[in-house]
């Protein structure tokens, strides 16, 4: 297995992504872990993550001495690679320019890394990458035994490696697909120079984890909150195949799903793949507890505070679960596990039917835990979830309670469904749904003068939103088709009534956020 080590770059998640690609398994920790840890965790290699610091102005951001130390491959980037330079007696400076963007190196060959790789040549036939960059600072000098790997006009040490030791470093991405040989470049590390084998296979996963799951909980009865969403589906359909009925899925419908969802969960859970689900309809208890609310940070509090009364209400009619079963997916995990990386503000209060209280006293099962978005829609694809419902677009836990400004109303929500259901029909129909990261409507609760027909119409606005996105950390707008926003616009106008307005969301994230709430 690999180590990633992350010094706090916004595309360390993409590094053991592209490592999982090559059916190796990784785990990403913050960099300021022990030297113990280092040497205790037996990677077969490890992979210094880029980062938004400066060597010469954070001390203290080094990698544990420990990973230069025990004889394993290391593979530096950016960051990484000036940490390297900088730990192993090399030096690096800042530069007056910032390099950003597409840029040309001519690599050397016959570096491991690079071998069998080129994307052109020059005219003496060295062949040359085509690599994103992006940083302030550059490695100057070489540590002692290192040579140049790759260099370009502005960057003349792009790449470094110390074959003998097997320390490898580039100055560019490889891990963003603008790296046209990024991939490869990973499974040359991964496989050539650590000597990984292929063996993170989906199949072999679902039997390591229906005999894990079997083994921990033994014959106790399990609880589940499922929201409808791809994690706490795939996390119900994975234990329900390896404990059958010990699972009970409680489904609180809020009120704030969209259009036919809950009728959704229950054909496919209950009665395709034979789960007990208990379906509770809260929808009156939400709506009041609701009403007169408008603050986005209140609405989103009072949403997960329900959640977790009906869950707790439920949970208490079935004594004898022992376990609480939870959706939590590897980011999650890496996202709570801290280190100096972590993010120090909360833009929004994340509610989801994860961080259910301990009040309940179960253990947690939480079988998706070392998984990836994508392979947990693998996962679910194999094991029998349709298509269409593990490559939804993700929903958020306070559902269209994020999406109605202000204060929400049955009535407004009722609009917005159906608003909103068009909408990605349309999206469908136009083969843009999985073109776009996520899309939706959301509900002004504002009212603008229209015509129809020979009447003045007084009626509420719905704005559509569209991104794309890699990792929902940024976002653009979505460049849909001035036909398709056309159609939509007219079957919303015409097909509901009580909105004669439609307008596209066309902010980018930052500074806007996905949600309007
Ligand atoms: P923002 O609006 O912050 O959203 O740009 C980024 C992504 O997070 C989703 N989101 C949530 N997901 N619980 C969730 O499970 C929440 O409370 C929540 N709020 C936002 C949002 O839909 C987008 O995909």
């Amino acid at each position: 297995k690999i180590l990633i080590l992350d010094f706090g770059s916004q595309v360390t998640q993409l590094i053991a992504r592209r490592v999982r690609e090559q059916q190796v398994y990784c785990e990403l920790h913050p960099f300021d872990v022990s030297d113990e840890f280092i040497r205790d965790f037996g990677a077969s290699g490890i992979i210094l993550s880029g980062g938004p610091n400066s060597v010469y102005e954070a001390a203290d951001w080094r990698a544990p001495q420990a990973v230069f130390e025990i004889g394993v491959p290391v593979l530096g980037i950016c960051y990484g690679m000036q940490t390297m330079a900088a730990q192993l007696g090399g030096k690096v400076e800042g530069s007056a320019t910032r390099e950003f963007g597409y840029a040309t190196l001519e690599a050397a060959a016959d570096s491991a890394l690079f071998r069998g790789l080129a994307d052109s040549h020059t005219a003496d036939g060295q062949p040359q990458l085509e690599v994103w960059m992006s940083h302030g600072d550059k490695v100057v000098e070489l540590p002692a035994g290192f040579r140049v790997t790759g260099s370009n006009a502005s960057t003349p040490i792009a790449a470094m490696a110390d074959e003998a030791r097997q320390f490898y470093a580039v100055q560019f991405h490889p891990e963003v697909t603008h790296t046209l040989k990024g991939r490869e470049m990973i499974a040359n590390f991964v496989h050539d120079i650590c000597g990984c084998g292929r063996d993170w296979t989906m199949p072999g996963y679902i039997d390591e984890a229906v005999a894990r799951i079997r083994e921990q909980v033994g014959s106790d009865e399990v609880i589940l909150g499922l929201s409808g969403g791809v994690d706490s589906s795939v996390a119900a359909a994975l234990i329900h195949r390896a404990i059958g009925d010990q699972l009970t899925c409680v489904f609180v419908d809020n009120g704030l799903l969209r259009l036919n969802e809950a009728e959704q969960v229950m054909q496919t859970f209950a009665r395709n793949l034979g789960v007990r689900v208990i379906h509770v309809d809260a929808t009156a208890q939400f709506m009041g507890h609701l009403q007169g609310v408008s603050d986005p940070e209140a609405k989103r509090k009072i949403i997960g505070r329900e959640f977790v009364e009906v869950f707790q209400v439920e949970a208490q009619k079935l004594p004898a679960a022992r376990w609480l079963a939870q959706g939590t997916i590897y980011p999650d995990v890496i996202e709570s596990a801290g280190g100096k990386t972590k993010k120090a503000h909360t833009i929004k209060s994340h509610h989801n039917v994860g961080g259910l209280p301990e009040t309940l006293k179960l253990k947690l099962l939480e079988p998706l835990r070392e998984l990836f978005k994508d392979e947990v829609r693998e996962l679910g694809v194999a094991l029998g979830l349709a298509h269409e419902m593990v490559y939804r677009h993700p929903f958020p836990g306070p559902g269209l309670g994020v999406r109605i400004l202000g204060e929400v109303k049955k009535e407004f929500a009722d609009l917005l469904r159906r608003a909103d259901a068009i909408f990605i029909d349309e999206l469908r129909a136009a083969d843009w749904y999985d073109k776009t990261s996520q899309a939706f409507a959301v509900f002004l609760p504002v009212k603008s003068v229209g015509v129809m027909g020979d009447g003045r119409t007084y009626e509420y606005v719905v704005a559509l939103r569209a991104v794309e996105t890699q990792d929902f950390m940024t976002a653009r707008w979505a460049e849909l088709p001035h036909s398709l926003l056309g159609k939509v616009s007219n079957r919303i106008i015409n097909e509901v009534r009580g909105i004669n307005r439609v307008v596209y969301d066309i902010s980018g994230k930052p500074p806007a956020t996905i949600e309007w709430e």
